[in-house]
């Protein structure tokens, strides 16, 4: 039933043909490699998506949550517009170094900042220093903080901005009520807890691709009323 061989070659098709990785793209995944890192950053269809998202909503500010190599990073970092900022966290250094030299090599550099750390003992600072809310959130980091990072998120976001949360689908463990694995429950609860907020409006799309079968959340976050 699941074809892995033919997802894989449906999103080499749309590689060959709409979706192109420049070099910047290819060297961060190459440098990614050769450092050891997981190869798991979102795929070329899926990265393209961000971009179109980013330019949708005339994002100027994105915070994003797990760096890895940087992939993502750059991706959306070359849709914003020339001042646009993105601020990516990281927990593992070593990620954070392949990818600082990733995204300055991709000519991205002075748009992207790492904070290195657990995500969520980087929010406070980031809630200190103020400044405008973000216009897009991507959420890709430890998935069972996907509901904290969602939480926050919320609260930082302006009218009008999107929160994308990635890998919620888990190969169909979404659907499963007994599912004893955190991650799964992580994502139900991320379901359950937007279902009972007025302040947001969202759906869920399943994917398949080289990445298998999983799938991302958007939610759009509504003027807050009253
Ligand atoms: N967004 C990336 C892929 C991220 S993979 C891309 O598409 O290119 C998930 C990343 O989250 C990994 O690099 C992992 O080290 C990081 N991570 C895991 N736990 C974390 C935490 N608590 N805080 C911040 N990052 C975390
Ligand atoms: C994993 C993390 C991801 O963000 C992803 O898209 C796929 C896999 C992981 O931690 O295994
Ligand atoms: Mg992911």
């Amino acid at each position: 039933m699941m074809d892995q061989n033919l997802f894989s070659a449906v999103d080499g098709f749309i590689g060959e043909t709409i979706v192109e990785e420049d070099d910047g793209l290819c060297g961060a995944v190459e440098a990614a490699e050769a450092a050891g890192l997981p190869s798991i950053q979102v795929s070329p269809p899926q990265g393209k998506l961000l971009q179109l998202l980013v330019r949708l909503v005339g994002a100027r500010r994105i915070l994003e949550f797990g760096t890895l190599g940087g992939y993502s990073a750059i991706l959306m970092a070359r849709a914003l517009p020339a001042d646009g900022r993105l601020i990516t966290l990281e927990a593992e250094p070593g990620y954070a170094e392949v990818a600082r030299r990733s995204i300055d090599a991709a000519d991205v550099g002075e748009k992207v900042a790492i904070r290195v750390g657990p995500a969520l003992e980087a929010l406070p600072a980031l809630e200190e220093e103020g400044g405008p809310p973000f216009d897009l959130v991507f959420i890709d980091a430890d998935k069972v903080n996907t509901p904290n990072y969602f939480a926050w998120a919320l609260e930082h976001t302006r009218p009008g901005g999107l929160i994308v949360a990635d890998n919620v689908v888990r190969n169909g463990g979404l659907a499963d009520s007994a599912s004893e694995d955190e991650k799964v429950k992580a994502q139900r609860q991320l379901h359950e807890m937007i279902r009972d907020d007025t302040q947001v409006s969202a759906t869920t799309i399943q994917t398949v691709g080289v990445k298998g079968y999983d799938g991302f959340l958007v939610a759009l976050v509504e003027p807050k009323s009253g």
